[in-house]
């Protein structure tokens, strides 16, 4: 039997923080208030499931801190959990704390966790409903076009990428430019393209070492020679993408040292930077609806599932509770987020195709 009126909900957030878990927060909290949830908090992840550290949710505060960056709740990673000593303590506490659902706010990882606990005993002799809400800066979830935080994080980069561009262009100057997204290249793909960067390289597209930096030289020549030279060269590098930068800096700067003597490069890591920061009004609207259904599938009886939204690589159909929202059961989300991650399903194939073509484009 589903989760019902006057049951226990508890929410946590899990692995790397990404902006809008906190509205994602909020956003469960009300709708699980209106449908007669008790909603309480789990401090840490799945750190703070195992310590029993769950406290009521005070809806006033998330109002706050759904304009803010990071959960309020805390996250961790944590080691003991996936174990099955971990595993046990975790469904131990959520019995002794009378939690009836468990709704989880995070990446592939944190989703994987989730699926081990569906069906854990309860206090009222059902089993423990779960759902998923996806939310990772990386966007390297299957059935999901979008996960919570990927659009901040989108517009971070970009904003970086901006300033960059001034201090480059007064100088003429080449900047080599890491971004986050583990082995993901969409963040990268997508920020360079909005900033207007002269090459993006990404793990999807597998070349060797020598062959990024004989592109990269090649970029670099035809940005700074002839009649329509530019001011500024910006190559970002997706951090999954396997070349060495400072090999590469060195690199490209040996192979020009004659023809462009006087332009040099700089490197910029901007790592957690991108992770931080309020969230984008998108990243809001995209938590408030992803959460909403989420509760919504739960008091409908709906359990194992994540609440995704629809588009490429999640494609439908939509749930009842909002027409761009699609429940995945999670052994099927992390199936697809496996394929995803071995370049095998529709999305990916698109993705390496589409990067491919854009190289040259960019380029010129
Ligand atoms: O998964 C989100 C992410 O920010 C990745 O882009 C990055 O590789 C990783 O987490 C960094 O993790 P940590 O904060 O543990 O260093």
């Amino acid at each position: 039997m589903a989760a019902v009126r006057g049951d226990r909900l508890a929410v946590l957030t899990s692995g790397g923080d990404a902006p809008g878990m906190n509205a994602a927060l909020r956003a469960a909290a009300r709708v699980g208030a209106e449908l007669g949830f008790e909603v309480v908090g789990v401090e840490d992840g799945y750190t703070g499931l195992l310590d029993g550290r769950l406290r009521p949710v005070d809806l006033g505060a998330l109002d706050e801190a759904a304009r803010r960056g990071g959960t309020v709740l805390g996250t961790a990673r944590s080691k003991v959990f996936p174990t099955p000593e971990g595993n046990a303590r975790a469904r131990a506490q959520l019995l002794a704390h009378r939690v009836e659902a468990l709704l989880v706010i995070g990446g592939n990882g944190s989703l994987a966790g989730a699926a081990t606990l569906l069906g854990a005993p309860t206090a009222s002799g059902r089993a423990l409903t779960v759902a998923g809400v996806p939310a990772s800066i990386d966007n390297d979830l299957g059935c999901t076009s979008m996960a919570i935080g990927v659009d901040t994080a989108m517009n971070t980069i970009v904003e970086a990428i901006d300033r960059i561009y001034d201090t480059a262009s007064a100088h003429r100057r080449t900047f080599f430019i890491e971004v986050m997204g583990r082995d993901c290249g969409y963040l990268a793909m997508t920020s360079g393209i909005a900033a207007g960067a002269d090459a993006v390289l990404v793990p999807e597209v597998d070349k060797t070492e020598a062959d990024r930096i004989e592109h990269v030289v090649g970029v670099v020549r035809r940005a700074y020679e002839g009649e329509a030279a530019r001011r500024r060269v910006l190559v970002i590098k997706a951090e999954g993408a396997r070349v060495d930068l400072q090999r590469l800096k060195s690199a490209v700067e040996a192979r020009l040292a004659e023809a462009l003597p006087d332009v040099d490069s700089r490197i910029t890591v901007l790592g957690h930077v991108v992770r931080g920061g309020s969230p984008s009004a998108f990243d809001r609207l995209l938590a408030a609806r992803l959460a909403n259904a989420a509760v919504r599938g739960v008091a409908a009886g709906q359990t194992g599932f994540m609440a995704g939204w629809l588009g490429a690589g999640a494609p439908g159909p939509a749930c009842d509770f909002d027409p761009n929202v699609v429940l995945t059961p999670i052994p099927e989300v992390l199936a697809e987020t496996e394929r995803l991650h071995r370049g095998e399903t529709a999305l990916a194939l698109w993705r390496r195709r589409v990067y491919r073509e854009v190289e040259p484009i960019i380029a010129r």
